[in-house]
C-alpha cells in the first residue's frame, strides 16, 4: 500500500519524506490555507521535493474553470495530479484531462455510486473521505471495501486506485491495508503516531542501560 502525506506543510514533508516513507502528497485548498503564504510557492516546494504523485486541487467548479486551472496546475511538474470534485462538471473535467494524459484525483467521495462514476470517467484516484463518514454515524471502513469489490468484479475495465483519504488514526490505516486498498493519505499526526509503540521505547532504555553497565567495566569499547 503506498502512503501519500495528507499536507501542503513543507516541514512535515521533509521530515518523512526524508525517511523514505512518502510515496506521494495530496493536498486541498483547506490544507494551503491552513499553511497561509502564497500557495504557489507551495506547490512548487512540495512538487521538487516529491518525486511521486502531488495531487493539487482546483478551485473553480465550472468545467472550462477546472480544465483551465488544472493545466496551470501541471506546469508545477509531470508528478502533478489535478483533483477536481465529485461533480458533473467535475467529471467531465476528469474525462477531458485524462484523456489528455493528465492523471486525475476524484475527490470528495462519499458512496461506492460515485467512485463507480469517477473510475468510468478515467480518473488515475478516487478519494473516498472515511473519517468524515464516521463523523456522521456511517462506515467510512465499509465504503472502501465496498469499493475495492466492486473493482475488482471489474478489473479489467477499471484501474483506477482507491486513495483511502480523510484518515483520522493508525487504526484505519491498518483496515484499509487489510483491505488492499491502494494508497492511504496520512495527517503528519496520524503518520507520526504509527512510528511509536511504547515497547520499543522501553525496549531502548533498556538495551542503552544495560550498554552503559558493560561499558563501565570496560570505558574503552566502542562499536
Ligand atoms: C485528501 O485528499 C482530503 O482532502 C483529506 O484527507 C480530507 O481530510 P479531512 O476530512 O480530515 O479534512
Amino acid at each position: 500500500m503506498k502512503i501519500f502525506l495528507d499536507t501542503a506543510n513543507l516541514e512535515s514533508i521533509k521530515k518523512f519524506n526524508d525517511m523514505g516513507l512518502l510515496d506521494g502528497i495530496t493536498t486541498n485548498p483547506s490544507l494551503m490555507s491552513k499553511e497561509g503564504g502564497n500557495p504557489k510557492d507551495a506547490m512548487g516546494e512540495i512538487t521538487k521535493i516529491i518525486k511521486g504523485d502531488v495531487s493539487l486541487e482546483v478551485v473553480s467548479t465550472d468545467y472550462s474553470g477546472m480544465i483551465e486551472e488544472g493545466k496551470r496546475l501541471r506546469e508545477y511538474g509531470d508528478n502533478v495530479v489535478v483533483k477536481v470534485p465529485m461533480t458533473p462538471d467535475g467529471l467531465k473535467a476528469c474525462k477531458t484531462l485524462s484523456s489528455q494524459g493528465i492523471p486525475v484525483n476524484v475527490t470528495l467521495i462519499f458512496s461506492a455510486n460515485q467512485a463507480l462514476l469517477a473510475a468510468k470517467s478515467g480518473a488515475k484516484y478516487v478519494s473516498p473521505f472515511i473519517g468524515r463518514l464516521d463523523d456522521v454515524g456511517q462506515d467510512g471502513m465499509k465504503l472502501i471495501s465496498d469499493i475495492k469489490k466492486i473493482f475488482k468484479n471489474y478489473e479489467d475495465s477499471i484501474d483506477t486506485q482507491i486513495l483511502v483519504a480523510s484518515v483520522r488514526h493508525p487504526v484505519h490505516v491498518v483496515d484499509a491495508a487489510k483491505i488492499g486498498a491502494d494508497v492511504v493519505t496520512l495527517p503528519p499526526t496520524v503518520l507520526d503516531k504509527m512510528l511509536l509503540h511504547p515497547l520499543t521505547k522501553i525496549g531502548l532504555e533498556n538495551f542503552l542501560a544495560d550498554w552503559e553497565k558493560l561499558k563501565a567495566g570496560n570505558p574503552d569499547i566502542k562499536i
